[in-house]
């Protein structure tokens, strides 16, 4: 028997050290070192393939020599699953999918688990009994039989199934509830999170089996898990969504075999997620009238053009101190815009509350939202309606400039596709079409105070 250890485990970045201290001396956050009790892992006490790790030899090789490989992927049949992977699963990947509890990963992954009946996917889940897992596949109504459900939360089980069951796809629900016993900790802590993500990893690149590792994250991101996991996993893919809306987004946020900053769009239906094949035609209410507060915003998410609908609503302010809410858009960016308003267009928007939002209930990271959102500024402090069928893209300075967007053309494209008649833009972007036609009327500005003089 090894002696039992504590230490203390920073919750944010992972960080050990021997003694408490107020501030973590790696990431500098406050008041995050808890004390966990560990016992240093002695040499093979590993639970995936304990014997083989000495036997395995290990040469330093030319890296010309290496026989390139396309990876081998996967491909589901979830188009936005595959859109947010690079293209497919990935052999021997270890994706890990983080969110907010109740936003749909268990319904997701278990519904793309199910969808695979080409391959012998294993779920694993340490939160859901089977009766429970059942009664949701049968919610999906679906039915696969090279799907294997284990309920265990010990890696060591764990790994003695997947070496009987031999999968081709491991789905762990969720990585927190599951606990490794060479550590001594409870499940959920640091220390056991990092020690059962590396076993996964290591059986994920040993076999070349993909796996999906599930975890939590509170509205702050805070929870331990995730985020040093974010470190040892490939891939990184965050599911997000107002819990008040059915429209579910699931971003790329970091990965080793396609691009990030890629997006898939779901719709939480009463018989699981349904992909959102043309999110623009739903992300814009089609209304009769012309509302004042509302403009459209042509954005671009990753590869895709979204065409997304900005409400702002500005009023007299009741109180000393005016109000700035923001749901969707980054309250930091909104006073900068406020203030840009204020600065270049003489607009006094200091005695008025300022309420925007995003509809739909998605976030917005992409900055070419900018114009729309003045524009739904304007026309709100203004009580008018903007013209009919006119989209914006175009980014606000701070000197009241408007500043070019990436890929102009794809998302005049997507704004014609719709049938938009006009679509307003940064004259510095006018020199990159060049002489090309399009069947939607381009406006070119340069400056905000140009847009009010257009609008109203
Ligand atoms: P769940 O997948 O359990 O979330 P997570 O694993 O992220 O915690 O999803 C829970 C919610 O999904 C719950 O509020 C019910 C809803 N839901 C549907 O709307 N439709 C469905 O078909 C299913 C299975 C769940
Ligand atoms: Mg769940």
């Amino acid at each position: 028997m090894s002696k039992i250890r504590t230490a203390f485990f920073c919750s944010n970045c992972g960080y050990e050290s021997p003694k408490w201290t107020g501030r973590c001396p790696s990431c500098g956050e406050w008041n995050t070192l808890a004390e966990e009790l560990i016992e240093k892992p002695s040499k093979n006490n590993k639970s995936w393939n304990a014997d083989d790790d000495t036997a395995r030899k290990v040469k330093t090789v030319l890296l010309n020599e290496i026989a390139a490989g396309e990876e081998k992927r996967m491909v589901t049949p979830d188009p936005e699953l595959n859109r947010v992977l690079g293209g497919g699963i990935v052999n021997g990947s270890l994706v890990l999918v983080a969110g907010e509890p109740g936003i749909g990963k268990s319904t997701l992954f278990l519904q793309n688990g199910l969808l695979l009946n080409e391959t012998v996917t294993l779920y694993i889940s340490g939160e859901e009994s089977e009766q429970q897992v059942k009664m949701r596949a049968d919610r999906l109504k679906m039915k696969n039989d090279r799907f294997f459900l284990l309920t265990e939360t010990s890696t060591q089980t764990i790994f003695q199934e997947i070496k009987k069951l031999k999968p081709g796809l491991v789905i762990v629900d969720s990585i927190q509830t599951l606990h490794s016993s060479y550590i001594e900790s409870s499940a959920g802590s640091v220390s056991q999170i990092r020690e059962c993500a590396s076993e996964f990893q290591r059986f994920a690149k040993e076999t070349g089996t993909p796996v999906f590792l599930i975890g939590h994250i509170t509205k702050e991101g805070s929870i331990a898990g995730p985020k040093i996991l974010e470190h040892m996993v490939d891939t990184v893919l965050q599911f997000e969504g107002d819990q008040h809306y059915a429209y579910r987004i699931l971003r790329t946020l970091k990965n080793r075999f396609g691009s990030t900053s890629e997006l898939g769009i779901y719709e939480m239906t009463g018989a699981g997620m349904k992909p959102v094949s043309n999110p623009s035609e739903i992300l814009i209410t089609q209304k009769e009238e012309q509302l004042s507060g509302i403009a459209i915003a042509a954005t671009l998410e990753g590869q895709r053009p979204l065409l997304i609908e900005v409400q702002a609503l500005v009023t007299q302010s009741v109180y000393g101190t005016p109000q700035r809410t923001s749901s969707g858009f980054d309250n930091r960016r909104l006073q900068l815009l406020l203030a840009v308003l204020e600065k270049r267009g003489g607009f006094h928007f200091g005695m008025k509350d300022v309420f925007v939002n995003i509809a739909g209930g998605i976030k917005v990271e992409d900055p070419s939202i900018d114009l729309a959102m003045v524009s739904a500024l304007l026309s709100s402090y203004e009580d008018g309606a903007l013209p009919h069928q006119l989209v914006f893209a175009g980014e606000v300075g701070l000197s009241g400039e408007i500043r070019a967007v990436n890929r102009v053309e794809q998302r005049i494209a997507e704004a014609e596709k719709l049938g938009f008649e006009k679509m307003i833009i940064s004259k510095y972007n006018q020199k990159g079409l060049g002489k090309q036609h399009f069947n939607i009327e381009l406006i070119t500005m340069g400056r905000v105070d140009e847009l009010y003089k257009y609008l109203f």
